[in-house]
């Protein structure tokens, strides 16, 4: 008799040998030290991701008690690692995808995290809500991207990855959409592609947002923008 795990070991062997990414199969991914829930239903963390959190460590450097808003939040890693970074932060986390919202909520109730998790087109469902940060890794290759073929990319979900226009539309509709979301002062911090810094700046920038830079990852690579209201 073939043991189970010998056989679940050989499904496993055949779905990664046709592309398919380990954490899918596993379901789970690392991210800052945390253990994760993935499903097909949500993109996979990725480590360049951290340089968001990090910088919203520091930009919420004083604040009290702040209010911060994570415009797609995905499987949650965002929402949940500031919500566990930042004990004091009343965080508020929104995806398009009811089946993303439903992991991130299962992700926060194993990692002892309170999220007010919503399903929202962007900033739809929260008319007359502010925050003191908003960040967000939005969607943002452009459709066409040679690169959404490779790495496992077409088992993730392609409303994750891609705007499905220039890479920008996405980022875009959060820039406009932030000033009526944001406090005196507020930040917006975004995650954006290696080549779209410049931008991301200018879309600040023309938005009325002062301050607008953009930071590299660790391999050096321009990967989040933001500015100040
Ligand atoms: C790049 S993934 C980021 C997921 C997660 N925050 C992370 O960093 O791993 C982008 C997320 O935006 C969500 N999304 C796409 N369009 C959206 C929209 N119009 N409104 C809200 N969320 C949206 C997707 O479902 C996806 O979960």
């Amino acid at each position: 008799m073939i043991a189970p795990a010998y056989t679940q070991f050989l499904e496993w062997v055949e779905r990664r040998a046709a592309g398919e990414p380990l954490a899918y199969l596993v379901g789970e991914a690392e991210f800052r030290g945390r253990v994760f829930q993935v499903s097909p239903d949500v993109l996979i963390p990725r480590p360049e991701t951290e340089v968001l959190i990090e910088l919203a460590l520091k930009k919420l450097h004083g604040v009290a008690a702040p209010r911060i808003l994570d415009l797609g939040t995905g499987s949650g890693i965002v929402a949940i690692s500031l919500a566990l970074e930042c004990p004091t932060a009343q965080i508020t986390a929104v995806d398009l995808s009811f089946e993303a919202i439903s992991v991130a909520r299962n992700n926060a109730g194993r990692l002892g995290a309170t999220v007010d998790f919503r399903q929202s087109d962007w900033f739809e469902n929260l008319a007359g809500e502010t925050f003191d940060l908003i960040v967000s890794n939005p969607p943002y290759v452009a459709n066409g991207d040679p690169h959404l073929e490779l790495n496992g990319l077409p088992f993730e979900p392609q409303m994750a990855l891609t705007d499905g226009a220039d890479g920008l539309n996405c980022i875009r509709r959060i820039v406009a959409g932030a000033a009526a979301h944001l406090t005196p002062a507020g930040w917006l911090l975004f995650e954006h592609g290696y080549d779209q810094g410049e931008a991301s700046r200018n879309l600040l920038t023309t938005a009325a947002f002062k301050a607008a830079f953009t930071h590299p990852d660790l391999a050096g690579i321009d990967r989040v923008s933001g500015a100040y209201l």
